[in-house]
């Protein structure tokens, strides 16, 4: 697409014109209320709010380590969660357990994770924000089948998939040569990501590294990963998805009403609905990460309370940065304090999401105990050095436009159903790009391998969410926004795409390939 072509279609994008005629016919109530998706409701009276305590995800354990390397081992496998009292719900699970147990790195040493297959279908693991070399990287076509199963089941309509075939058991290896960070990991099969990420496949994997360790910010039982799903079940108990293939092995995507995303009514923090931390009147460190399929979430505390936001998806900001409410689209993750220390004990100060309505517009709630404590944590004015990009030294410009497929469901990017015969970038690596992406509705738009920054919105600032190193940018309907980004180290064939998971499903995505 050629300059004056791109032009035109944000001129075309800011009237919102293409949000008018996006797949009027064949998506019903698409735009109707301004949700990414259509709500799918549980067939039980959903459990009660603010009764469990928030699990915290078990840390995993290396099975080995050497010099240079951690070694860590995960099984995948059914297991259950517990959302409805008195009720084992089934899951698909890491290591038994939703979320998957926590992965704790240190930037610049090696983490090698052997996963195993004991699930009833092929898998892919991706790390999310890592900085992975291709063949770790969780390209959609590298499966890792079903211990003792020699193939990978027939997909309709599908392209060829270039990629290796495991059986059993796989190993991803990550130099993790990048900043602490809050990274998460989940499935990325081809066509199936939606719903084995819906009944389970995700978890934490955060980074520390010594920049981050030299400062005052709260650690240990202070420092409180928080990923937020939202999900619907049935008259059992059971989670539903609207896949077409519930063997979720041969036909991709959901049914034709979903088509625009999932949105479930029962909100989970860390496995378990509308959960409570207890906090002692102190400063905690959050490190939030939307983990649903497609919904937004704008997070508020009520009584009102400031996040200090320290970190976005890439890792620490330059500067703390005060923000009264926090947007969130699928995949992203804000790293922020909220300091309880003037909070009265007995107060009970709950999580809100004001996109929300009924049900959904509960997150979680934080109990606030006791007496003061003593608390030496701060937050100090700077944070990092990380660099930034001068968009002066771009030496390419690329343009991409995420869409609905016009008449059809499903979705493209700049007219193209996901095909890896066709890879939509080849960049060098090294060099600065500038991408820039139109949207027809809301698209979290997500690049594999390195992080960017944002240059512009419509093309104007950025917006309050686009601060530091970013690997998810939250578009909106008929949006355009310009980033900078710079691949470097790994060459091979990586993917980006949109992370509402039921596009990405259902064709959003497309390869880009780095070469030196
Ligand atoms: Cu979180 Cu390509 O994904
Ligand atoms: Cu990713
Ligand atoms: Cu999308």
């Amino acid at each position: 697409m050629n300059r004056r072509k791109f032009l035109s279609l944000t001129a075309l994008t800011a009237g919102g014109a293409l949000v008018a005629t996006a797949g009027a016919l064949t998506l019903p109530n698409l735009v109707a209320n301004g949700e990414p998706g259509a709500l799918l409701r549980t067939a039980r009276p959903l459990p009660p709010a603010y009764r469990v305590p928030l699990p915290i995800p078990p840390v995993l354990a290396p099975v080995r380590t050497d010099p240079g390397t951690d070694y860590y081992e995960i099984t995948q496998r059914p297991g259950t969660i517990s959302v409805f009292p008195g009720v084992a719900t089934p899951a698909l699970t890491y290591q038994g357990s939703f979320p998957g147990p926590t992965i704790v790195s240190r930037a610049g040493r090696r983490t090698v994770v052997r996963h195993t297959n004991r699930l009833p279908h092929p898998v892919v693991v991706h790390l999310h924000g890592g900085h992975t070399p291709h063949d770790s990287d969780g390209y959609p076509g590298d499966l890792l089948l079903p211990v003792g199963t020699a193939t990978a089941p027939t997909m309709a309509g599908m392209p060829t998939m270039p990629g290796t075939t495991a059986t059993g058991t796989r190993d991803y290896t990550y130099p993790l040569n990048q900043r602490a960070a809050t990274l998460w990991y989940h499935d990325h099969r081809m066509g199936f990501t939606g719903p084995s990420i819906w009944h389970g496949l995700a978890g934490f994997h955060l980074v520390h590294d010594d920049e981050e360790a030299a400062l005052p910010l709260p650690t240990g039982d202070r420092d409180i990963p928080i990923m937020i799903t939202d999900r619907a079940f049935d008259a059992e108990g059971r989670l539903i998805y609207p896949s077409l293939d519930p063997t979720l092995t041969t036909t991709p995507g959901v049914t034709g009403p979903y088509a625009n995303g999932v949105l479930g009514d029962v909100v989970l923090v860390n496995g378990a609905p509308w959960p409570v931390l207890r906090v002692d009147r102190a400063k905690y460190r959050l490190r939030l990460l939307n983990a649903s399929n497609a919904r937004r979430y704008r997070l508020v505390l009520d009584p009102p309370a400031t996040f200090v936001q320290i970190g976005s998806d890439g890792g620490l900001l330059r500067a703390p940065l005060p923000q009264p409410a926090l947007e969130l689209a699928p995949a992203e993750r804000f790293d922020v304090i909220v300091d309880f220390a003037n909070v009265p004990p007995g107060t009970q100060v709950e999580l809100r999401n004001t996109l929300g309505a009924g049900s959904t517009a509960q997150v979680m709630r934080f109990d606030v105990t006791g007496p003061a404590v003593r608390d030496d944590a701060t937050v100090p004015p700077t944070l990092s050095r990380s660099a930034t990009l001068d968009p002066r030294t771009a030496i390419v410009t690329r343009d991409f436009l995420f869409q609905n497929a016009a008449g059809r469901i499903g979705w493209r990017i700049n007219g193209q159903a996901y095909d890896p015969a066709h890879p939509l970038a080849r960049p060098k690596l090294g060099q600065p790009e500038i991408w820039r992406f139109v949207t027809d509705l809301h698209h979290p738009i997500h690049l594999h391998l390195d992080q960017f920054q944002v240059l512009a919105r419509n093309g104007k600032q950025p917006g309050p969410y686009d601060h530091g190193w970013k690997d998810t940018l939250d578009l909106y309907p008929a949006q355009s926004a310009e980033i900078m980004v710079r691949f470097t180290d790994y060459a091979g064939r990586f993917v980006f795409h949109c992370h509402n998971l039921e596009h990405e499903d259902m064709a959003m995505m497309a390869d880009f390939i780095t070469s030196a």
